[in-house]
């Protein structure tokens, strides 16, 4: 895919910007690239030496001399190569390192809304292998193109001045050798990235399968599976042999085109030895000079597409620098929220419809006022918005119309950042992440003493079964609390929120991961955690409907109602209705 002029200049500008910092290090790169290519280059100058004082005066002083010095400057090539291929590498890596952090630091910070309609994996996919472009691009390639620029250029100008008639014919012919390696060359490469993708194909077949095992052998579905692999494997193997095959007559025209060159060059400066026009020498360096500036110029044309690679890697890199984050402190009026708050929460009129669905409201007309201290039960049919409703006091999203105000500040007026630790929310699907069970627990306070990680533990009635754990409070969860009960993964959850000590607690109680043993436990556990914080619980069980304070129930996105578990059986339908399938109360 072609690069526009527009990707060219973000890329090239996004480089320039992070090269900028280490002017030194670039500084260095250039003066040992010039200095490796004027060796090179020089190197033929040694030939000719070499061959006309060394062999054809057939003195060994001479010879001395001629070899000697050839060591000196390879020696000085070998140094010069050192530093140039340390530094440029260097500058690959440190930039892309600066990228990545940079990318990471903007990334973390966005609004939830963004995440919706750029899947998460695209991004990743940015994160890594577009900043592993621009690594080999600004490690590799920009070096290997100002090298051969460098060389072709020198070697040009030193054919000219070793033997301009040559040098001519050279001209006419470089272009025809070059020209098919190139085709071929661009063909075998193409395949090369497919046939990468196809492997990349089959790791992640057999990553989702395996990962499945049960389900696939449950449906002894062994048979469709082996049958779709093997088709995966003999894709790939077809694109691999395309490749191969590209690749064997890219070998086969470079060693006649290349060595052909070189036997009719031979030819016709050997006709100009004989009869003395030239020297072996010149000849010798002659053809060296000719493979310099033929190598030079196939590899140049190499780059050019990996440097429009490039730009299309660097302009998506720009392009998720540039997405402004949605949610923010007000730029004007920003308001603070007391040192301690009650835990007041207004909803006034909201409207809110998520982002990837403008016109389908989620939240219409919605009014509640929570009260500090009080447990409010939200109950209300799967979809109701229930959640939706955390998502907005937490400023995940920014609603449409209406107001949502703590503590009597609009929250919109707030600093997101303070708005949030005034909330300990406990969702629905516990989010556990890779670390020990203690660094989960300490999640919100990463300071907390392993005393107080302990406390909370006990409150929340995990000790028990962190403490069976092999390692205790040190082991390891895997991905995402793999190998722990949704019950377990819960009470972490509780324990979490416990610590971080917020004013108020938004609790997503989760039924379907729940057997009766970890319920009970759970149970036990919440009225230690709403103690003196205003407590909004999306309730589905009958225990944390009768403790609450208020019930309210939502239904479409609308409050329909608002009472104690004793009014709303008697006044409202759906409550009563929720009621007897949800909580198992006849009425
Ligand atoms: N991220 C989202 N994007 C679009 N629609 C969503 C999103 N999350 C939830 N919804 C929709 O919003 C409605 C309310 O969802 P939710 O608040 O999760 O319901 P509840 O928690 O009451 O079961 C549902 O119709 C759901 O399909
Ligand atoms: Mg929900």
């Amino acid at each position: 895919m072609p690069a526009s002029s527009t990707q060219n200049r973000q890329a090239f500008g996004l480089a320039l910007r992070f090269i900028a910092p280490y002017r030194g290090q670039v500084i260095g790169a250039l003066l040992a690239l010039t200095f490796t290519a004027g060796i090179t280059l020089s190197l033929g100058q040694g030939l000719r030496l070499l061959v006309d004082q060394g062999f054809a005066t057939r003195s060994p002083d001479l010879l001395n001399q001629s070899v000697g010095l050839f060591f000196i400057l390879v020696v000085a090539l070998a140094i010069g190569t050192f530093a140039r291929f340390y530094l440029v590498s260097w500058i690959g890596e440190r930039v892309v390192a600066d990228i990545r952090k940079q990318v990471f630091d903007h990334l973390i910070d966005l609004h939830p809304g963004f995440y919706e309609s750029n899947r998460g994996l695209e991004i990743q996919s940015r994160l890594t292998a577009d900043t592993t472009v621009l690594q080999s691009v600004i490690g590799t390639t920009v070096s290997i193109a100002l090298r051969n620029a460098l060389m072709l250029l020198g070697g040009v100008i030193l054919l000219f001045v070793t033997n301009p008639k040559l040098t001519s014919i050279v001209m006419i012919a470089i272009p025809l050798v070059i020209a098919p390696i190139v085709f071929f060359g661009r063909r075998v490469r193409k395949l090369s990235r497919l046939s990468q993708d196809r492997v990349a194909d089959v790791g992640s077949y057999v990553g989702e399968i395996l990962g499945q095992i049960k389900t696939v052998q449950a449906y002894n579905h062994q048979s469709q599976d082996r049958m779709q692999f093997a088709q995966v494997v003999e894709d790939t193997f077809e694109v691999a042999r395309q490749r191969i095959r590209q690749r064997a007559w890219l070998t086969c025209i470079v060693i006649m085109l290349v060595l052909g060159a070189i036997g009719a060059m031979l030819w016709v400066g050997g006709m100009d030895v004989i009869a003395g026009r030239i020297s072996g020498g010149e000849l010798a360096a002659f053809v060296f000079y000719s493979l310099i500036v033929g190598v030079s110029a196939g590899a140049l044309s190499e780059v050019i597409g990996e440097l429009q690679r490039a730009a299309g890697a660097g302009a998506r890199i720009v392009e998720l620098l540039r997405t402004e984050r949605e949610i923010r402190p007000p730029a004007t009026d920003l308001r603070h929220l007391p040192a301690t708050i009650s835990g007041n929460i207004a909803f006034d009129q909201v409207q809110f419809a998520y982002p990837t669905r403008p016109d389908a409201p989620v939240i219409s007309d919605f009014s509640l006022t929570v009260r500090a201290g009080e447990t409010l039960a939200l109950v209300g049919p799967s979809g109701a918005g229930k959640s939706t409703l955390f998502d907005l006091l937490l400023r995940f999203f920014d609603i449409s119309s209406g107001q949502i105000s703590v503590e009597g500040c609009d929250i919109c007026q707030l600093d997101p950042d303070e708005l949030r630790r005034s909330f300990a929310i406990v969702s629905q699907n516990p989010a556990l992440f890779f670390g020990t069970v203690a660094d989960n627990i300490r999640y919100g306070r990463p300071d907390a003493s392993m005393e107080e990680v302990r406390a909370a533990a006990r409150a929340a009635h995990a000790d028990e079964f962190v403490a069976a754990m092999p390692q205790g409070y040190e082991t390891r969860l895997g991905d995402a609390g793999l190998g722990l009960s949704g019950g377990q993964k819960q009470r972490l959850a509780i324990a979490r929120a416990l610590l971080v000590d917020a004013p108020i607690l938004l609790l997503d109680e989760a039924t379907s991961a729940l057997d009766a043993e970890s319920e009970h436990l759970i149970q036990q556990a919440l009225p230690r955690l709403m103690e003196g914080r205003t407590t909004l619980v999306i309730a589905h069980r009958l225990a944390t409907v009768k403790h609450a304070d208020r019930i309210a129930v939502i239904d479409g996105g609308r409050l329909v109602a608002l009472g104690t578990h004793t009014e709303l059986i008697q006044n409202n339908d759906l409550y009563a209705r929720l009621a007897e399938l949800q909580f198992g109360v006849t009425t």
